[in-house]
């Protein structure tokens, strides 16, 4: 028998049917396992500074800086509709005074952040995960912690499921992700199965 021991993440109750909504018309939204994880990473750590790649509708940036009032946002997203959709949503929520939205590719954009950040939330395209990592590891602050979703891609990464072939350069990208991070010694790094996978990195 399956036992889940988690609690549920606090959050409005406006906000939890808002994100059930979205992913069941199709817009992709973090799932709830990750989502616990994320917001509890993020009560513990307490950030005053948070990236995310991949806003979407911002139903995880709203999850976010509702778990830290202290904290910004910065987060970054190439669909225009999505872009403009989160903007309605924060400003509904009445967050947008903490929040400053990009819109463009992701690689783009992070080239010329500078400043540091405490947190940084990946959520964007898998197969580009390895070529953010440099502007990462520049912008997270020591003592930050990068959190990851999807790492495991359907388990394909440890093999549990055979990867389409339309699908194999999303992997090969994902475990250079992986390995490049668990062999930096200035990184303590774990991956969780929790999800679709959470790669959770600390910086020394
Ligand atoms: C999994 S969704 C993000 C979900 C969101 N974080 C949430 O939990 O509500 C990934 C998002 O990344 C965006 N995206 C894809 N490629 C991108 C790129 N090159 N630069 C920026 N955003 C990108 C997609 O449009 C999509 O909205």
């Amino acid at each position: 028998m399956l036992i889940n021991f988690n609690s549920q993440p606090k959050i409005p109750e406006k906000i939890t049917k808002m994100r059930i909504e979205y992913k069941n018309s199709g817009i992709p939204t973090i799932l709830d396992d990750s989502l616990n994880l994320l917001l509890l990473t993020l009560q513990i750590k307490k950030p005053k500074k948070i990236l995310e790649i991949g806003t979407a509708t911002g139903m995880s940036g709203i999850s976010m800086l509702y778990t830290c009032p202290d904290a910004v946002l910065t987060t970054l997203e190439k669909d225009e509709e999505s872009y403009f959709e989160a903007k309605k949503n924060f400003k509904e929520s009445k967050i947008d005074d903490k929040i400053t939205q990009y819109l463009g590719d992701a690689g783009e954009i992070l080239n010329f952040l500078d400043g540091e950040f405490d947190f940084i939330f990946l959520d964007g395209p898998k197969a580009r995960y390895i070529d953010y990592l440099p502007d990462i590891i520049r912008l997270l602050s020591k003592g930050g912690v990068l959190f990851a979703d999807n790492v495991l891609f359907r388990g394909y990464i440890d093999g549990s499921k055979e990867c389409p072939k339309s699908d194999r350069t999303i992997l090969r990208n994902l475990r250079k992700f992986i390995n490049t991070l668990t062999e930096n010694n200035d990184f303590v790094t774990n991956v969780l199965n929790v999800g679709d996978g959470i790669l959770i990195s600390y910086k020394l």
